[in-house]
């Protein structure tokens, strides 16, 4: 295993181009098993999440090239309804092909993802959602096992405990698009990324309207065709970045942007005090007086993501003041929080509450990463503190940024690999 190491203390500098959405890409993925033709997908994320989806696809029968970008699916010989928990284990978004198997197939047999470190995950909505459209479900040694004689749409609220869900939105509304009839799904998840889905589903023919929105009505159709798409950016990248860019006191223009991707990120860096330039696609995040002290609240899009909840914790903690920073989404998602303070933050966690109280410098340590998010928080922190930082388990970050290492050391930071 490698770990990684930073030198921090250097103001980052330059340019620095956003990848294709690891989000957007993975039910995009999901979705060419709507149809026998061919996809082409551009724009496409090498990450270690994109080769999970390319495996589970191709153990379904699908034949997936991965080359500079593009991922070209087109039907194998045989196909399976079959995702394996060896498949399945490695990645929650796996979990999206139940969808598409069971509109294609009648019938789907999915491994149950299970829990991981940021809390416990469950899949009711999403089985709530296949049920509603006449689906039986049976859950074996493991497996959710799904049938159905015939799918016709229906009225769904899919809202839970905490609000809209993003896979589950997904995955209802690829299983509706072959249904017969209309579904409407309320309480929809209004993430970008399930809007990039929608596209490339109307792209296959499937008719959709609303996505975007909390309700979002789908007319079934019978045959979905093969469709060419381009990934959206990916705004969480988009958004480590420009933290880097302040947590280092740097100048860096960040290219290939969704400006309104990125509002409530870009109102709270504002109200910190953080002069942001937008220009066609582009920002240019130049350091200035260090931030004051902003609250956060985790929420649903177009509300803060959890996704930068951990970054957002690093730059709170250099911050010249007390910042509280409460996660609606997963009340257990803090695994960063001591991790941070072994580099000298001044992190309190009460239940779904941290209250971070800013310190000057935060001081280089060997650190560990839980998850993805995690482990680009405390990149952050790596870059920002003085000294050096080692960063155990990164094979977290290659699931979510693509070539991050290269685009930090582009921008002047010191970053290496070491073996463990
Ligand atoms: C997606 C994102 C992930 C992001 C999360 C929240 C992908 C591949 N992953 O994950 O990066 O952190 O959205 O923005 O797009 N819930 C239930 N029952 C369900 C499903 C979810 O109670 O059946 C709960 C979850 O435990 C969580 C909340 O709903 O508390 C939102 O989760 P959800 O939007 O489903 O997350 P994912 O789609 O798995």
């Amino acid at each position: 295993m490698d770990k990684l190491v930073i030198e921090g203390g250097v103001r980052l500098k330059g340019e620095v181009t956003v990848s294709g959405a690891k989000n957007a890409v993975l039910p995009i993925l999901a979705a060419t098993l709507l149809t026998d033709e061919p996809c082409l997908i551009k724009g496409v994320p090498n990450l270690r999440d994109t080769n999970s989806m390319l495996k589970i696809l191709r153990s379904l029968g699908k034949i997936a090239d991965f080359d500079k970008g593009k991922v070209n699916v087109v039907a194998g010989k045989s196909s399976s309804y079959v995702a394996e928990y060896k498949l399945v284990s490695t990645m929650r978004a796996s979990f999206c092909v139940l969808g598409p198997l069971l509109g294609r197939f009648k019938k789907a047999k999915v491994s149950l993802p299970g829990g991981c470190v940021i809390g416990a995950r469950p899949v009711d909505l999403h089985l709530k959602g296949m049920r509603a459209l006449g689906a039986t479900i049976v859950i074996d040694s493991g497996y959710v096992i799904a049938r159905t004689n015939k799918l016709r749409g229906a009225y769904i609220y899919l809202g839970g405990v905490y609000g809209s869900s993003v896979l589950a939105t997904d995955n209802v509304m690829m299983a509706a698009v072959l249904a017969s009839g209309k579904t409407i799904i309320e309480s929809a998840a209004c993430e970008p990324e399930v809007v990039d889905l929608a596209d490339f589903l109307i792209k296959m023919g499937a008719k959709i309207k609303g996505h975007g929105t909390p309700v979002i009505e789908i007319e079934g159709v019978k045959h979905l065709h093969g469709a060419v798409h381009s990934i959206i950016p990916d705004r969480i990248e988009a958004g480590t970045l420009i933290l880097a860019s302040l947590i280092t006191g740097g100048d860096v223009l960040v290219k290939n942007v969704q400006y309104q991707h990125l509002g409530a990120l870009i109102d709270k860096l504002s109200e910190a005090g953080a002069h942001l330039e937008h220009h066609d696609g582009t920002l240019r995040v130049k350091a200035g007086r260090r931030l004051k002290p902003v609250n956060i609240t985790t929420l649903p899009y177009p509300g803060f993501p959890t996704d930068m909840q951990a970054q957002m914790m690093s730059l709170m903690s250099v911050t010249g003041g007390i910042s509280v920073i409460t996660e609606k989404i997963y009340p257990d998602r803090f695994m960063h929080v001591s991790e941070l303070n072994r580099m000298g933050a001044h992190i309190q966690r009460e239940g779904p509450y941290a209250i971070v109280e800013g310190v000057k410098i935060l001081s280089g340590a060997p650190v560990m990463a839980s998850d993805l998010r995690a482990s680009a928080g405390l990149v952050l922190a790596g870059l920002a503190a003085q000294g050096k930082t080692s960063i155990s388990r990164i094979y977290h970050l290659e699931r979510g940024y693509e070539f991050i290492e290269e685009k930090l050391i582009n921008l002047g930071a010191k970053v290496w690999r070491e073996k463990e």
